[in-house]
């Protein structure tokens, strides 16, 4: 069933596991996601940025496709269509209204007054209609679509605590070090604040940035309560690989299926490699 992410989280904080987040970047990306979870008996987070969701059509376009698999697949599992970086109120109102069942508003580069300000009025709105909401504090590094850091800004625990008490959020992306896309070297994660704002939030935390992390260290995050670990870059990597493969070895093929469905299969292997890494498997 579609659903929103807080359950599924809390569940994953209790019992010591990480739900995936998989970011949508086209049809294919969809259904290997969705095949994955569905093997893997996995709950599953359908992450889409607006810039994804701007190339598939936009947001209504995004849930009808999502709901129409989920049927056509017969998926049981738990899913959420989560808005990645919402970067407005209005973007999560539109994605709300669209029949997203989760939002992340990133007003983390706006002051802290003004941070809560938004924030608090998309969970107003997303509350309203059952919709989880995510927010993050500090700078996530690196680069994905139209969110640009050109610093890391390790999030501050006292701001913490104080949004999420201000605004009654789900969850919480603390950025500690991680980066969009790939790591210049080995990721260097800000386990002692995680660890902190873990405790003094009582929130179920998320890392963004999930691709290139090694698996001590998204272990060590599951144990200091990240639920939610976000994924795209590793996926793209997977399908690109695929897709050249593909054409290097047959350069005379024009049929889009021959070379996106090997694609599509090599992201629900990637996939399904991440959710038994972060330990959701079998816990739908
Ligand atoms: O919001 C999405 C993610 O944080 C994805 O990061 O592309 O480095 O895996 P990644
Ligand atoms: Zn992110």
């Amino acid at each position: 069933p579609l659903v929103s992410m807080k359950e599924m989280l809390e569940k994953a904080k209790a019992e010591g596991y990480a739900v995936g987040q998989f970011n949508l970047n086209n049809l294919e990306f969809t259904q290997a996601i969705l095949q994955a979870a569905q093997e893997e008996n996995s709950p599953v987070i359908l992450g889409v940025s607006e810039g994804a969701a701007r190339y598939m059509g936009g947001f209504k376009t995004v849930v009808a496709m999502v709901k129409a698999l989920m049927e056509d697949y017969n998926v049981t599992v738990p899913v959420a269509i989560h808005l990645d970086h919402g970067s407005s109120f209005e973007s999560c109102a539109k994605a709300i209204h669209a029949g997203f069942t989760s939002v992340m508003i990133d007003a983390s580069h706006h002051p802290f007054e003004e941070n809560i300000a938004i924030t608090s009025k998309v969970v107003e709105l997303a509350h309203y209609h059952g919709v989880s909401v995510e927010a993050e504090l500090g700078t996530v590094g690196g680069q994905e679509d139209d969110v640009v850091a050109d610093g890391v800004i390790y999030a501050d625990a006292d701001e913490c605590v104080e949004l999420v008490n201000r605004t009654g959020i789900d969850c919480l992306a603390p950025a500690l070090g991680s980066v969009h896309g790939p790591y210049k070297g080995e990721p260097n994660l800000g386990f002692k604040e995680m660890e902190e704002i873990g405790n003094r939030t009582g929130l179920p935390l998320v890392l963004h940035g999930g691709t290139g992390i090694p698996t001590k260290d998204i272990q060590k995050a599951i144990s200091l309560g990240t639920a939610k670990i976000n994924v795209n870059t590793e996926n793209q990597i997977a399908s690109a690989k695929t897709v050249r493969e593909v054409l290097a070895a047959k350069p005379n093929e024009y049929d889009p299926r021959k070379y996106l469905g090997p694609a599509r299969d090599s992201i629900r292997e990637t996939v399904k490699g991440k959710i038994r890494e972060f330990g959701s498997s079998g816990k739908a």
